[in-house]
């Protein structure tokens, strides 16, 4: 695992840019620059409670003075995004760690965008970038009107006739059939509520997608209901430990009860905090953030698990 740098970062502006969306930009108090990013890195905020939030950064990747973020407040939430609309002001101070990027953009010749709401924010920075060097790209908006949709005035900019909006509450809805069969060379992304991603997921699965040409970032776990956690082994590289996981404890758990110091964050498998390397062993992967190319040698700490047994990289 790799440890991130947290920074104390201040606010330079925390605006509305919906009734229940706050923009902040952040900046480092002393240093110009911030550690670089990527079009789909989110940082995590650290919470006086210790607990922590992913935001995707929405500025531009180029601007490598601040970070700009944009937080729907979440009233049955776990309380992250009230503590961030009550607490990020103007001049205030907030612990925000170096970037991460789980949801990249991929190497294609065409992008297919579907956003939902607050889901919008990674396609923000992916299209600035492809804009900014001539790439082909289409996203799709969905909200409920123009009035609750982030960072449009943005996107209007960036995207120009690239941004197709759809306002479920002027009858105007995204059908995900529209996305049809894929395409040589185009990748298509999904970010949003569970069942707008599923529903691209479905149109992609049924219009015959490959696997790694579709890239969904989730907010929630998915459940499998018939999985069946097993009792397994994690053998320790460094020092040869063995230590036995239960079929109803976590390894995250389970590593944290033996004394290891392991990051983590949403423990729902979504937002890679906790991922560590492993050897020889078969890992039953459950997370929804793992790239299916990282997943021979990488796994997430706190929902995916083995069978019989597995060696970690610790
Ligand atoms: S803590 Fe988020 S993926 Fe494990």
């Amino acid at each position: 695992m790799t440890a991130r740098l947290i920074m104390k970062l201040q606010v330079v502006s925390a605006v509305p840019t919906t009734p229940d969306v706050l923009r902040v930009v952040f900046r480092h108090p002393l240093r110009p620059e911030l550690p670089e990013w990527s079009p789909g890195a989110h940082v995590d905020l650290r919470l006086p409670d210790g607990k922590v939030r992913q935001y995707s950064l929405c500025g531009d990747p180029d601007d490598r003075a601040h970070y700009t973020v944009a937080i729907k407040r979440e009233v049955d939430g776990r309380g992250g995004s009230l503590w961030a609309h009550a607490n990020l002001t103007e001049g205030g101070l907030a612990h925000v760690s170096a970037p991460r990027n789980n949801f990249p953009l991929a190497d294609g010749t065409r992008h297919v965008f579907v956003a939902g709401g607050i889901g919008i924010t990674p396609f923000v920075a992916m299209a600035r970038a492809l804009a900014a060097k001539g790439g082909d790209f289409i996203l799709h908006f969905c909200a409920r009107s123009a009035a609750e949709a982030p960072l449009l005035d943005a996107l209007h900019a960036v995207c120009g006739d690239r941004l197709q909006l759809w306002f479920s509450g002027v009858g105007r809805r995204f059908e995900p059939a529209l996305i049809g069969p894929p395409t040589p060379g185009t990748h298509l992304y999904a970010c949003g509520p569970q069942r707008l991603v599923d529903a691209v997921q479905a149109a992609a699965d049924a219009g015959g997608w490959a696997p790694d040409r579709v890239h969904i970032e989730r907010f929630a776990a998915t459940l499998d209901e018939n999985y069946k956690p097993e009792p397994f082994d994690a053998r320790i590289a460094s020092t040869g430990d063995v230590l036995h996981v239960p079929a109803d404890r976590s390894l995250l758990d389970v590593l944290r009860e033996n004394g290891f110091r392991v990051a983590s964050s949403c423990e729902i498998g979504t937002c890679g905090s906790c991922e560590c390397g492993y050897r020889d062993g078969t890992v039953i992967h459950r997370d929804h953030v793992l790239p299916l190319g990282r997943r021979q040698d990488r796994m997430m700490l706190c929902v995916s698990r083995a069978r019989v047994g597995l060696t970690l990289d610790l």
